[in-house]
């Protein structure tokens, strides 16, 4: 590993630097930026302003954060395994790629883009499986400056073209067939119907990767024809110079209303903060393999399967498939087989294999596991004891990583086997973040054993910058709810000693699978039914997905036959957005419980849904409180 003086590797090295970056933040992110590989040095550290929302960390800096993940290691590491993917089928080969390899990759497909007309702030959109090109096209976009915007390949046709219309990008990536488990899809295909409205596509490359035969047209090329055009020399490719504050990347994520927004992280301080959190979190040693099973498709993917880990010149594995295919032992037979030292993975995952039983993390070695993750929504007791004993075998710390796909890294954590590991509790804030609980009226609570709404109160170097093209909803949403803060959207509790324990979402946001999704756009994809007059959509608690779906629907005629138009609603969300959005439950009702204003209130619906319907509170202020009589009468 590169030489770092920032790894922190006891709880009083712990407590140093949080009140170093406590007392003089820009000189401590400083010194943590001079150690990475800079063009130009940055001529101040941060400017900002959280009333009218503006961030800039490393003003007038230079870099190329491929020349970071790459570059920088090979002279000492250039031999070592930088990627290791291991495909959904276990029979198929495993592939390797060293940072010799990886470098050649990148700068190779960075010509193709080059080739290909792509230029420095373009927008390109990656849709693809979890195959290392996935990794490879996202560096390849960053060495030649253009702007990626990863879309999960769960998407819908639909959810895609929008994401890439709001992008104007020009190019998409994918490939012609994904496969997880037994399931297959034909990606390209679904590329097609998404562009078929989107004027600003100048090119679809596509990999070739299940072999299956999908449509194309004028704008494709193939990615392995382009390849095998630059001849068997080594390449290289000059990374761009950027500036600090340049787009890196842009992220779709749900919030509370309307559609998707994305969510752009800059070069230099998602730089820092990604390697920073990477190396603390997970102790990272050199030597070691580090997996994380998330999707590149989401921010953890971008964060801590390619920028972190590369930053850190670690080796990552990649996984194609699904933790239960072909057996639910899968996960466990490739900690064994790759010897992983770091597991990263989701409660809902934990939770669906805590139900197949023992027998599976029992028959397969995992004692090189050092240290194993959670990530994406609150784990529940059971679930971290299960984790921490069968898979931890009692010695590996269980880290409970609270972040967002706005905070670009890990937020609150316990580092490794650093200081108290208290289940179900995410720790104590990473140095550097400063968060706060606020009462509803946005004051600060100060003391301790008590629960608010979590923000932060000073800035941090991946923080967003902006939501694309509207910079407005960005303060808008987080800026605006309570001023001088930025608002998460999480509650939070604090006991006596300070540490956080996430309580879930206080906005229209629920966590299906450690998915997010907006109750509004799931609304708005049933309204598209032609007998839909109007729908709302809350969370409720599911064993395994953490939050079910549960749609209440009001129609033009009720149907006949309620499981026919369940079918059909059911199909809609999934093509509007992705089967990640498919409701768990679907109630066809006479009206919603609304107040005089006309909003609905979705307390009610929430307590109807997840059985405590007896404790309602006060629904006087609805504008016809027979409703609510009706939809409990109506629950199956
Ligand atoms: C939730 C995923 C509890 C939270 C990195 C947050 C969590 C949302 C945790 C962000 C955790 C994430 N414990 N809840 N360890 N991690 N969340 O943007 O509600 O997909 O606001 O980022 O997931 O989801 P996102």
């Amino acid at each position: 590993m590169s030489t770092v003086d920032y790894q922190i590797s006891s709880e009083e090295e712990y407590q140093k630097a949080y009140q170093a970056a406590l007392d003089n933040p820009e000189n401590f992110w400083s010194k943590i930026a001079e150690q990475f590989q800079w063009k130009n040095k940055w001529n101040k550290t941060l400017e900002w302003n959280f009333e009218e929302y503006d961030v800039k960390w490393f003003l007038g800096g230079k870099l190329n954060i491929t020349e970071n993940c790459i570059d920088r290691h090979l002279s000492e590491k250039g031999e070592q395994t930088a990627i290791i993917w291991e495909p959904n089928n276990p029979k198929d080969e495993v592939r390797t790629y060293t940072y010799n390899q990886l470098a050649q990759e990148v700068n190779r497909f960075a010509t193709i883009l080059q080739r290909n007309g792509i230029k420095k702030g373009d927008r390109i959109c990656i849709y693809l499986p979890m195959i290392p090109e996935a990794a490879f096209a996202m560096l390849a976009c960053a060495r030649i400056g253009a702007i990626h915007s990863v879309v999960f390949a769960g998407f819908s046709a639909k959810a895609l073209c929008d994401r890439i219309q709001d992008a104007s990008a020009k190019m998409v990536i994918t490939s012609d067939g994904l496969i997880r488990g037994t399931k297959k899809l034909l990606l390209r295909n679904i590329v097609g119907e998404a562009i078929a409205d989107c004027d600003s596509i100048e090119t679809v490359l596509t990999i070739r990767h299940t072999g299956d035969e999908v449509e194309t047209n004028h704008l494709d090329k193939w990615y392995h024809e382009e390849y095998a055009a630059l001849g068997e020399g080594e390449i290289h490719f000059e990374a761009e110079s950027m500036d600090s504050e340049d787009e890196l990347f842009i992220l779709y994520t749900s919030g509370s209303t309307g559609k998707p927004k994305g969510v752009v992280h800059s070069c230099g301080g998602y730089m820092v903060y990604a390697d920073y959190s990477f190396r603390n979190v997970f102790q990272y040693q050199d030597g070691d393999v580090f997996w994380c099973t998330a999707d590149v498709g989401w921010i953890t993917g971008h964060s801590y399967i390619v920028y972190g880990p590369l930053l850190a010149g670690a080796c990552c594995l990649m996984f194609e498939g699904i933790p239960t295919y072909p057996t639910p032992g899968r996960f466990w037979k490739i900690c064994e087989k790759h010897s992983v030292n770091q597991f990263y993975t989701a409660p809902t995952a934990i939770r669906a294999l805590m139900g197949c039983g023992n027998d599976y993390p029992q028959n397969f070695k995992l004692d090189s596991l050092k240290v194993i993750g959670s990530v994406g929504e609150p784990i529940n007791e059971e679930a971290w004891q299960w984790y921490s004993k069968e898979v931890g075998k009692g010695n590996c710390p269980v880290v409970d990583t609270w972040w967002q796909t706005e905070t670009g890294g890990i937020m609150i954590s316990n580092l490794g086997n650093i200081g108290e590991h208290i289940p179900t509790y995410a720790g104590l804030p990473l140095p550097g973040i400063q968060p706060v609980l606020l009462n509803t009226e946005g004051e600060i609570i100060e003391e301790n054993g008590v629960e608010g709404l979590l923000a932060v109160r000073h800035p941090w170097p991946s923080m967003i910058r902006t939501t694309w093209g509207d910079h407005e909803r960005c303060e808008q949403v987080y800026f605006s709810a309570f001023k001088g803060y930025y608002f998460t959207g999480d509650g939070a509790r604090r006991d006596e000693k300070g540490h956080y324990r996430i309580i879930g979402r206080v906005d229209d946001v629920i966590n299906v699978s450690g998915h997010r999704l907006g109750t509004a756009e799931i609304e708005n994809a049933i309204n598209a039914h032609e007998n839909v007059v109007e729908s709302a959509v809350v969370g409720y608690p599911h064993d395994i997905k953490g939050q079910g779906i549960y749609a209440y629907v009001i129609c033009h005629v009720f149907p006949e036959d309620e499981k026919a138009l369940r079918k059909e609603i059911t199909a809609i969300t999934s093509d509007i957005i992705g089967r990640i959005a498919k409701p768990d439950k679907i109630q066809f009702v006479i009206g919603l419980p609304k107040t005089r204003s006309g909003k609905i209130m979705r307390r009610i619906l929430r307590k109807i849904a997840d059985g405590t319907s007896d404790q309602l509170g006060d629904i006087s202020t609805l504008l016809d409180p027979s409703v609510v009589e009706e939809i409990i009468k109506g629950k199956k």
